[in-house]
């Protein structure tokens, strides 16, 4: 209930600039966002890479309707990725990239020319893009550009939501050879027209789609902080032959350091999304919004405490 609460609130201005202006927030946001500026996030990603975390980089910022906001956007994952070059960090750290900020609400061709731009750094870097994915209204879309970055960039990622009924025809789709597909629950509110609702039917769409994965061809990653879906995970990577570098597990920046930490530590590829920027509203309310306690963590700061 409070979840769906602060969901709402993630799309509302009034409760955005009420939040986003009140001095203390800033000091809750730090812990899932690391940071505003190119080098704040440069020196997070040293400190994961120290611990043998990898990452993927997320430039902070949600939909936009606007050419100029969109350009600005893939230009400044340019410049990070440009910035990140003589680090020769190599796949160990890839951005993550949500078309609504590079104008796919305004023009699918539009997204996808800056989605080829961003591919091209990445690619001078050794290293690849993975596509979040938003709202359901996006998924066909998202898929599409998907396809036409593969021609030429085919290490390109998506996210696919377990909790979209549609998703066990999409990972299956997508269980071929070369492909890499990040697993997550997902994130926004959807109506029961379109996603299961309830906790345990989301857990147990991760699983089936999880299985369609591990059984197939292509690169699962295995995006969830919780336990029980990581020890299942466990299971179907044996059950279908997989070795440690046949997957991955990516968890959240801020969420369960110890357990990213442990996970790298007995020798599987941990990757971090790793979000930097100013436009964090979205991203903070989404993460409130997945756990309570981190509402009273957030009320606890702002009280002072
Ligand atoms: P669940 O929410 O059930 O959490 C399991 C346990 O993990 C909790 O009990 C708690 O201990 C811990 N935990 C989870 N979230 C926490 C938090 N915010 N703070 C503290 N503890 C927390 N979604 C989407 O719609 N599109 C996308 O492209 C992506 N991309 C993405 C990338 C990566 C790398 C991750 C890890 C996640 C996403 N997501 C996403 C978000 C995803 O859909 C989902 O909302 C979150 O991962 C939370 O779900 P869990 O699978 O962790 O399970």
């Amino acid at each position: 209930m409070l979840g769906q609460v602060l969901l709402a609130a993630s799309g509302s201005r009034l409760v955005r600039r009420a939040v986003s202006g009140f001095p203390l927030t800033r000091k809750v946001v730090d812990r899932f966002v690391a940071g505003e500026s190119v080098p704040e996030v440069r020196d997070a990603i040293l400190r994961l890479r120290a611990a043998g975390l990898s990452v993927t980089v997320d430039h902070l910022g949600e939909e936009t309707r606007d050419a100029g906001a969109a350009a600005a956007t893939a230009k400044a994952y340019i410049a990070l990725l440009e910035e990140l070059r003589p680090l020769r960090l190599g796949t160990a750290a890839e951005v993550s990239v949500k078309l609504s900020a590079v104008g796919q609400a305004l023009d699918e061709g539009m997204a996808l020319e800056h989605a080829r731009e961003i591919c091209a750094a990445a690619a001078a870097n050794g290293s690849a893009v993975t596509l979040d994915m938003e709202d359901h209204t996006t998924v066909d879309s998202t898929l599409r550009i998907l396809r036409e970055l593969r021609r030429e960039y085919p290490s390109t990622g998506v996210a696919i939501q377990a909790y979209l009924f549609r998703s066990e025809d999409d990972c299956r789709a997508l269980a071929h050879e070369g492909s890499r597909v990040r697993l997550v629950k997902g994130a926004y509110r959807e109506p029961a027209s379109v996603a299961h609702q309830s906790r345990a039917a989301v857990d147990k769409a991760y699983v089936r789609c999880l299985r369609i994965l591990m059984a197939g061809k292509g690169y699962p990653m295995v995006a969830t902080h919780d336990d029980r879906l990581i020890s299942i995970s466990e299971l179907l990577a044996d059950r279908y032959g997989r070795s440690r570098g046949d997957y991955e597990y990516q968890m959240l920046y801020g969420v369960r350091t110890d357990r990213q930490e442990a996970l790298a530590g007995a020798g599987h590829t941990v990757r971090v999304y790793v979000p930097y920027g100013d436009d964090w509203y979205g991203y903070f309310m989404r993460r409130l919004a997945e756990r309570p306690a981190n509402v009273a963590f957030f009320l606890r700061a702002l009280g002072g405490k």
